[in-house]
This record gives C-alpha cells, structure tokens and sequence, in this order.
C-alpha cells in the first residue's frame, strides 16, 4: 500500500500542477514543529524563486482548493510561504487500518529485488570470540535483517580469518606436544585420522600457549611463520590439520554466535578464497594494473580529488606471501561468481576503513565487480569501558564476549529475583532474553560507527532508552490483550482501529503511520540505531497513550475494539522492530 507521506504528496504535487507550478515543488515532510502541524510542505518558496512570486501567494493558491478535502483536518499558509497540515483522524484511522490488515504492514516489494551479501561476525578461528566482536556481529545481523525485511536477496557471511598466523602458531604448537601425528610426516600417504586430534578445550588452551611462546622464543616465532606459509601452500598433513582446526573451532562459534542470536547463511572462510588468488593476480599483472614495487607487486589506487595520501594496496609482499586485500579481493571474485550481488556490505571496525578503500578501489580498477557495483564499509566505533577507552578486564586483559554477556545476564537475573517472587529456572530464562535485548540495544541505539561506554546499570535498566524498557512496553500489550480476551472473548479478525479521541492517541497513530518511512531511512543508510530510536518513541507514544485511556473499562463496545485493534498494531510494529534489531520478548517479566 501507498506510504502516508505519498497519498500526502500526491494530493499536493497534482495541487501544484493544476496551478500551473509543476509536480516537483509538492514534496512534503513530516513537520519538525508537530505542536503546530503533523506535516509540512515548502513547494511555495521553491516555486516563488522560479516564478517570481510572493511565496505567501503560492501557498494561498494551492491551499484554498484544499480546504475541504478528505485527508486534512486542516490546511494553512503561513508566511513566508509554508504549507501547514493537520491530518484527517479518519484518514489517519483508514491508513492505520490498511497497515493492520496488510502483509508487513503494506509494506511494498522493491521495484528491483536486489541481491545483498553482509560480511560481518568477523571471527577468526582458533581463538575465542572477544568484546571487539560485538559490534561486527549486532550490527551486521540487524543491517542483514533490515535488507531481508525490504524484500531484497540478502546472504550473510561469516568469513573466517582462517588464513592468518595463528593457524601456524597451532599448527607448530601441536607439532612440539605430538611430533608423532602423521600430519608432520612428510612421507605419510595413508588417510588420515578423521576425528581432531585436539577438542575445542585443547584448543583454548593451545593457541594462548602458542602466542606465550611466540614471545619468548625467537625460533618458535620462525617455525610458526614457516608452518603459515606451509599451510597456505596447501602441503597435504598442515591443510588437514588446518581444516580440523577450523571444524572444531566453528562448532565453537557456532554455539557463541547462537547465543547471542546471530546466524550466518555462509561460513566461507579466507581459505576459501584462496583458489581464485592465482589467477586474478596473474590477470592484474597482464593489465599492467599490478606492478612491482621493492619487491612487492602493489597496486596504485590514488584517484583524482583525494583528499589524503592513499598508499598502495599491495597484493603479494615480497616474500611471496599472500595478504588481507588479497584474500578480500579474491573473496569478491568468488562471490561475484557465485552470486553477482548488487551490494556487498561489511560491518568491520573502523579502524580497518583503509583496508576496505584499498580493496574497492583495487576491485573497480582492476573490473573484479562491475563499476556499480556497490560496495560498502560500516567501520564500527569500539566499546569502552567507563574510562573511555575500549572495554578490558580488571587486569588489563581481553574481555571474552561470552563474560559479557553473562556479566548483562547476571544483572538482569538479580533485578528480576529483586523485584518478583519467580522461580530461579523462570527468572534465569527470561534473564536471557531479556539480557540480550539490553546488550543489542545498548549497542544498536548508537550510531554503527561512534564509539560508546558499556554500561550494565544503565543497558539493563526498565526505564529509558533501553532494550528492556521496549520488552516492558511488549509484555504489557500482550497482558493487556490477554485481560481483553478473559473478558471479552476474540476481538474480531480484521477490527478498524478508529479515529482518535485525543492528543496522546493521535500522537500514537502517527508515529505508527511513520513506520515505512523510517524503514527506507534504515534501509537507505544501512543503519539499525534508526529502527531502535522508531521503537523507542513507538513505545513512548504508546505508553502515553496507555497513561491516559481506560481501555478494559471503556463501556462502548466500537471504541474499546477499536483500541484493541490499535493495541494489536503497535504491538505488530514493536514485535517487527526488535526483531530488526535482533531480538525478541518475553511472555512476562
Ligand atoms: N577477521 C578479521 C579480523 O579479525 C575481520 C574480517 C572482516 N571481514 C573482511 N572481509 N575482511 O580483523
């Protein structure tokens, strides 16, 4: 179904045609003075410059035909030539009855269904997920979910770093505890062992016992890099140990990333890529778009009007190691091949946004993806700790994400014993529920790309800005609706929702009648925080509303079904929206 701000517009440009102005200038806003009109139109003072008019005689000339139409309650130019409008409640009742009634609300199917692959997560196997890894994973699923939502082709990627040092640091650490394993004989040609020679607890303990030695013991570190480099080159016995090592540390990630509700199409790793690396730095090289730099093959991605020096993005070192960009260029080559996506979107730390210019740049230069292509970085600002500076442990250290998360948990937990009489089981249960939505939302109401402060008190709080209070609101409705039901049995399927009877009703309706709007918003900038700020001031709205009504003792019968369609709406767009952003409610809390 047409959007509200459209069937405005659309009364308003064929206004300013029948006027003789041209449809352009009947573009209309919501107001940014809602104490004096719900939404306005400037078309008026464009028009004047090109017609030479008084604006204020513009805006009388398209107000006065107005006046009695159906959708405004009122109609007013004020000077120096604004158009001022008051929605009908009819109207408005109408629209939010169609919303009711509809598939996503009446959102529309995009003209063009677009093919979306998200990259984020940004896990690296063999070593635990940490507090950094937050943010790459809460963005990227809401931003995912976001694109799903509008009805685009949208495929998540985990892309393990699996390529990288730490799998020879395991690799040579293993090889010092078990020399025996037929993975370091050169001469094995039997099969080997299909189980891991290690479990993931061995793993825990192994890679930080590698990285100790790296640091104190010089020929260690060498070995480490030679068994990277041995491992890249695919030798039979360090491929296979590589792959149990990314087998046994997926299941890991799995477990994590499930628990924080985040869930990947794909678990393509760096490795994965690597078959397409030959082929497209020889096709560089031909083009002459790769040369050899001190020994390095890089390649020039300097580009007229930049404001800033970029280095070259180097595709192989001198060594003849491959490196990050490559990997990531030739992941592009893989999914271009696969798939032939529109938009490719990353959600990796800000601090990695040169990288990211380095590979798109390379990528368009060198044809990877076609030019249109749009490839797009959501570098994320870090967690802090109350310092403000990014989040550690007591001592110093790294903090695990899954010591995060229970760390919200736990609060939540004590806050719920607190406060009610529930057994441990119930409370521990919606203790998660609840903890995720305060982590997800404590981090999602920030803009992706600013950094913030962690703090519990203030994410796990039932009042406010905050995951919980929005589930409060939720579980309300649904006590509400529950109450309505022992009284008064099923409300009917497709109930109108009615016009509305006063301020904080109406200022409910409309925030609702936003919902679309500020979903192309959240679309357009790839950005979650606008879907947390919608249900915030969704669930304010309501709760002022809730504040002011009598709605289970309301003696009419229309009326009361009429705010319980209204009810079941904004618990719909609530419901919607959390989901958004990763998370849902629960029954009670
Ligand atoms: N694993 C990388 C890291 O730990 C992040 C990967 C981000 N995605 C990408 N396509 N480069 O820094």
């Amino acid at each position: 179904m047409q959007k509200i701000l459209e069937k405005i517009t659309d009364i308003m440009t064929s206004a300013f045609e029948k006027a003789g102005y041209g449809a352009e200038y009947g573009k209309v806003s919501v107001s940014n003075r809602p104490d004096l009109c719900d939404f306005q139109c400037n078309g008026a003072m464009a028009a004047a410059k090109a017609f030479k008019k008084a604006p204020i005689q513009i805006a009388n000339e398209i107000v006065e035909p107005l006046k009695e139409n159906v959708a405004f309650e009122s109609i007013e130019a004020v000077m120096p030539g604004f158009i001022n409008i008051k929605i009908a409640d009819a109207f408005l009742a109408e629209h939010l009855t169609g919303m009711k009634n509809s598939e996503k609300f009446g959102l529309e199917k995009p003209e063009k269904v677009k093919t979306i692959v998200v990259d984020y997560g940004g896990a690296n196997v063999a070593k635990p997920l940490h507090v950094g890894h937050l943010r790459p994973a809460v963005i990227g699923e809401s931003v995912k979910r976001i694109c799903k939502y509008m009805g685009h082709n949208v495929i998540g990627d985990a892309h393990l770093g699996d390529w990288g040092l730490q799998m020879g640091e395991v690799i040579e650490e293993l090889r010092l505890r078990k020399p025996d394993l037929p993975y370091f004989d050169p001469d094995f040609k039997g099969e080997f062992p299909k189980e891991a020679p290690f479990t993931i607890s061995d793993l825990e303990e192994i890679y930080p016992a590698a990285s100790a030695r790296m640091k104190e013991d010089d020929d260690f570190a060498v070995k480490c890099h030679e068994a990277t480099v041995r491992y890249q080159k695919r030798e039979r016995g360090y491929a296979e140990l590589g792959q149990h090592i990314i087998n046994v540390s997926k299941v890991d990630l799995k477990r994590n990333y499930d628990n924080l509700d985040v869930h990947f199409e794909l678990w393509k790793g760096e490795s994965d890529a690597d078959p397409y690396v030959k082929d497209m730095v020889d096709a560089m090289v031909k083009s002459g778009l790769a040369f050899e730099s001190q020994g390095a093959l890089v390649v020039d991605i300097r580009e007229e009007g930049d404001k800033k020096e970029y280095p070259p993005c180097i595709i192989r070192k001198s060594d003849g190691a491959a490196i990050y960009e490559t990997t990531d260029l030739a992941t592009l080559v893989q999914r271009e091949q696969d798939y032939k996506p529109d938009m490719v979107i990353y959600v990796v730390d800000k601090r990695q946004e040169l990288h990211f210019i380095q590979v798109f740049r390379t990528a368009k230069k060198a044809g990877i993806v076609p030019a249109d292509t749009d490839l797009r970085f959501i570098g994320n600002g870090t967690v802090n700790g109350k310092d403000n500076k990014p989040f550690k442990t007591r001592d110093g250290g790294t903090l695990r994400l899954e010591a995060l998360i229970k760390m919200v948990n736990d609060a939540v937990y004590d806050k719920i014993m607190e406060s009610r009489e529930e057994s441990p089981e119930d409370a521990a249960k919606t203790a998660k529920i609840v903890g995720l939505a305060a982590l997800k939302y404590g981090d999602l109401s920030n803009q992706a790309t600013k950094d913030y402060i962690f703090d519990t008190d203030k994410f796990t709080s039932f009042e406010g800005n905050t995951g919980p209070y929005i589930l409060y609101t939720i579980v309300r409705i649904k006590s509400i609706l529950n109450k309505y039901r022992e009284k008064f049995g099923e409300p009917g399927e497709l109930s109108e929702i009615k016009a509305p009877s006063g301020t904080s009703e109406k200022n409910l309706m409309l925030k609702i009648s936003s919902f679309h709007d500020m979903l192309e918003n959240a679309f357009k900038d790839t950005a979650p925080h606008v879907v947390c700020r919608f249900v915030y001031e969704l669930a304010d709205a309501f709760n002022g509303f809730y504040h002011d009504t009598k709605i289970l003792t309301e003696e009419d019968k229309e009326k009361r079904e009429g705010w319980i369609a209204l009810l079941e709406l904004t618990k719909g767009l609530l419901e919607c929206g959390i989901d958004l952003l990763g998370f849902s409610a629960p029954d009670r809390m």
